[in-house]
């Protein structure tokens, strides 16, 4: 039997062979960078969790979110298509927006509830809140729900502190709107939220959602999308102070911490064996933040950009039994993910026309994977300008380049919010295996063989825009004050007396 045919018969047991649909744990962290972690190479980071996911586990080098910043990406990886299908740009939701990822979008959480998971959510949403909180998570698919619907840096950030305790975090949040909430389902259970418990509240419902569903027998799918390590940083008694990178490493800790415990409740519960649990970060690090900010590593700019350091993230795979410990370079994207629990699952996909692709043989026998080329879309895509970058195998063509406020305070300045669209044509093309950091441009001068490679990319670029059609803009309907969450809806004078 060919290597290929023998790889499909595997795979084929494999997936008919599992005893019990595997449960799902979905970590996400917020503006986390590719140099970030402890076993992506930061001295400093204390990540002892997450490194014991990385060396237990599948470590990626090469992946992919789909938008350099939060809900675009949010809304990719929980769908599985682009953002510029579900209309989630340009840019993010606030808490007013009157829009949200359309409710008839297809989450994971919907794909997997067929097969009789118990789902939830817990952490930031960034989805929309909408009317009478109609975007919320219950509404998409997770019958739980603990967290911030949006990003904590969107209200005064009162009860925000850092340590040493009493200091205020470095920084200024959003002024003017309402103290940031914590939703238990669709109900406001406390506002402004107490940062300081907040993690804690976190490693509760977790645990408990686990340890039932565990008892019940009950497949599952917990989604945890992080507030670290998005600005303004904070950390809880646990983590202030106890890193050795200061704010920012106590944020990171805290999370992992998290992650340590979660770990520790599959083990106790017995079902670590039957987990995927899944690890990667929305965008590239907030450079602006300088030392409070995260770091891309050896990889070019970050937040708010197409070039590598705003979309290219840690990625860990972990499943012990299942997936051998190891690194991939294959290409992959949080688009996968919706495919891929699917296909474990025993599933269907949704039908609609997906942008991600099944990467269960890259988890299961460290094989090849589908994705060919991955898409580059900036902050605010548009019909007129389509695609900023693309990768094709191993080579990323740039059609314009852009800097943004989010990676400015960098020595380089490509990074920074004066550095304006420009276009490239021909596209600046990088071999990403040779030059990872998008320092050297190939020269079609020099190398004139590379016109193949030119016309192979703009066929693919050419192929998926004809595929592409634009959802209508969520983000453009603009916000309402009146939509802000409020936990005594007809107080006044808002937004002061929004307190409970
Ligand atoms: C959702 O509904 C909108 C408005 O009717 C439509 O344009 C869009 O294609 C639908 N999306 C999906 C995934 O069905
Ligand atoms: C998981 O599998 C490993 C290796 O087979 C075994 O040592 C361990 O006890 C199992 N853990 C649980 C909780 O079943």
């Amino acid at each position: 039997m060919d290597h290929t045919l023998l790889a499909f018969v595997n795979l084929f047991l494999f997936c008919s062979c599992l005893a019990s649909p595997p449960n799902f744990v979905l970590l996400f962290a917020d503006d986390l960078g590719f140099g970030d972690l402890g076993c992506y190479g930061h001295p400093s980071s204390l990540t002892p969790n997450l490194d014991r996911l990385a060396s237990g586990g599948l470590r990626f080098t090469d992946f992919y979110c789909t938008s350099p910043v939060c809900s675009p990406s949010r809304a990719s990886l929980l769908t599985g298509r682009y953002q510029t299908r579900s209309g989630i740009y340009p840019g993010v939701l606030y808490p007013g927006s009157i829009g949200g990822l359309p409710l008839n979008e297809t989450t994971i959480a919907e794909v997997l509830k067929p097969m009789g998971y118990a789902t939830a959510a817990m952490g930031k949403w960034h989805l929309g809140f909408g009317a009478n909180g109609m975007y919320l998570p219950t509404n998409q698919g997770f019958d739980q729900y603990l967290g911030i619907p949006y990003s904590h840096d969107m209200g005064p950030c009162r009860n925000l502190t850092c340590f040493p305790p009493d200091v205020k975090c470095f920084g200024l949040c959003d002024v003017g709107g309402v103290t940031v909430p914590l939703m238990h389902n669709d109900v406001i259970k406390q506002q402004p939220v107490n940062f300081l418990d907040l993690e804690r509240a976190y490693s509760d419902f977790a645990t408990n959602f686990i340890t039932v569903s565990a008892k019940k027998k009950q497949p599952f799918f917990l989604y945890y999308p992080s507030h670290h390590t998005h600005y303004p940083q904070y950390a809880g008694p646990g983590a202030a102070g106890r890193s050795l990178r200061g704010p920012y490493g106590d944020a990171l800790l805290e999370f992992d911490t998290t992650v340590g415990n979660l770990l520790a409740t599959l083990e106790q519960t017995g079902v670590i064996n039957n987990t995927l649990v899944f690890f990667t970060s929305d965008n590239g690090p907030e450079l602006m933040r300088m030392s409070r900010g995260g770091n891309s590593g050896p990889l070019k700019c970050g937040k708010g950009t197409t070039y590598e350091g705003g979309m290219r993230e840690p990625a860990i795979a972990f499943w012990p039994g299942t997936i051998r410990p190891g690194v991939t370079h294959e290409l992959a994207s949080t688009l996968d993910i919706l495919p891929t629990m699917a296909r474990l699952a025993g599933a269907k996909l949704p039908q609609v026309q997906l942008d991600g692709v099944d990467m269960t043989e890259i988890l299961v026998n460290h094989g090849q994977g589908k994705r060919k080329a991955m898409m580059f879309y900036p902050t605010d895509p548009s019909e007129m300008y389509g695609l900023f970058a693309l990768r094709l195998e191993k080579y990323k063509a740039h059609f314009y380049t852009r800097g943004a406020t989010h990676s400015g305070t960098t020595p380089d300045k490509d990074c920074d919010i004066f550095s304006v669209l420009k276009p490239h044509d021909p596209p600046l093309i990088f071999d990403l295996e040779a030059d990872p950091s998008e320092k050297y441009p190939l020269s079609l001068v020099i190398r004139p063989d590379l016109q193949d490679l030119l016309d192979r990319i703009l066929k693919v670029k050419d192929q998926f825009e004809a595929s592409m059609v634009f959802g209508e803009s969520q983000i453009g309907k603009g916000s309402d004050r009146d939509l802000e969450p409020c936990c005594t809806p007809q107080c006044s004078p808002k937004p002061s007396c929004c307190q409970c």
